[in-house]
């Protein structure tokens, strides 16, 4: 089987040769030296994040940047997919205009994927665009929403329906924290990270399968390779693709259907388990067209129970999902972009995946149908 390892610094291209890199750590100690060396040092910062983050990384973080930043400002907000939203971004604008913040100034997104999004589209359109730094305290927004600029805030109940592509500065990940992540937050985590190794690296998957136990037990080294493994997986695709043009679309994979359980069951499903959800429903339709074969399939859905992950939902109703999906931003011309399974580890963009099709893998999920 295919080892995989630890890296400490990977550097994204980025458009017209720019480039960041993100560094993977065991503590925020290196965070003060990295700001100071993006010439952050002398410059305002804001610190962006929620009351759950708070609460246990905020003075940690506040002490460390004290002694390297010459002003420091924190605009925290209430934690929860329903504050990501324009009000709250108007009120960080507003945090950051009596600040006095110039377009030199730099905002830290310290929390999971909603800080990250929700800060990253402030920065996106404060003043035209000011730079911000990724500190990622999620197992999601580690290996997955704190890389490539995708910004955003839901909008009427649709997720990311209102964003914007700018690039992080600096994505610092501090993979010790995973150890006290909250159970449900880490399966959510893992929903999202299954999508890597099935849908882009077999090899990957593998691995993941074969190390479930050090996983589930949070064993910091085979986690830093864990992360380091996707975030890899993710350059590849962000730097070839960054707008999300053509092949980017695969890292959207079990996110058609994903999307639509999400907010039809109002948020109360974590994103990672509408994904993982979203993952099995696609893998059946893949099984259906026969390409991927019994084992595979079923294999994929009980990965999900190993790692705390959902294998069905209950209270919505089917036709309800289908039509949900139908409205997602992932559509092409009226047509819906759904990412197939051509093989284990090699996932491909189909847009002719028909109703029945839909409907036949939802039923499969809903535990009422
Ligand atoms: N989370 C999918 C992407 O960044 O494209």
């Amino acid at each position: 089987m295919k080892e995989f390892s630890t890296e400490s610094k990977i550097t994204v291209q980025t458009e017209g040769n720019s480039a960041y890199d993100i560094l993977l750590r065991d503590s925020f100690a290196d965070l003060p030296s990295a700001l100071r060396e993006l010439g952050c040092g002398s410059r305002r910062i804001c610190i962006v994040t929620d009351s759950n983050v708070s609460a246990r990384y905020l003075s940690e973080i506040k002490a460390l940047l004290a002694e390297s930043c010459s002003s420091l400002e924190v605009f925290e907000f209430e934690a929860g997919e329903q504050n990501k939203t324009l009000e709250t971004v108007q009120q960080l604008y507003e945090t950051l205009i009596l600040g006095g913040f110039d377009r030199k100034d730099c905002l830290l997104a310290l929390g999971g994927g909603v800080v990250g999004d929700l800060t990253g589209y402030a920065a996106a359109t404060y003043l035209r665009g000011i730079r911000f730094v990724q500190v990622p305290t999620t197992l999601l927004a580690q290996i997955d929403s704190s890389i490539g600029g995708k910004t955003g805030v839901d909008f009427l109940q649709y997720k990311n329906m209102v964003g914007a592509f700018h690039q992080p500065a600096l994505v610092y990940i501090n993979v010790s924290v995973l150890s006290t992540l909250p159970s449900r937050q880490f399966a959510n985590g893992m929903g999202e990270l299954l999508k890597y190794g099935i849908s882009l690296d077999a090899d990957f998957y593998e691995w993941t399968l074969e190390h479930m136990e050090e996983i589930e037990e949070r064993k910091n080294i085979v986690l830093s390779a864990m992360v380091t493994r996707c975030c890899q997986l993710k350059k590849e695709i962000v730097q070839r693709d960054p707008n999300e043009k053509g092949e980017r679309a695969l890292l959207n994979f079990g996110h058609t259907i994903g999307h639509a359980i999400e907010k039809l069951k109002n948020f109360t499903l974590l994103h990672g388990e509408c994904v993982s959800l979203g993952i099995v429903a696609a893998a059946y339709i893949s099984w259906q067209r026969g390409m991927i074969k019994d084992d595979e399939f079923y294999e994929i859905r009980d990965m999900n129970v190993g790692f705390g992950l959902p294998i069905s939902f209950d209270g919505l109703s089917s036709p309800d999902v289908i039509s949900a999906t139908k409205k997602d931003k992932k559509m092409d011309a009226g047509k819906i972009r759904f990412i197939l399974l051509k093989k284990l580890g090699q996932a491909y963009i189909e847009t002719d995946v028909t109703d029945r099709e839909m409907l036949d893998a939802v039923n499969y999920l809903n535990a009422g149908a």
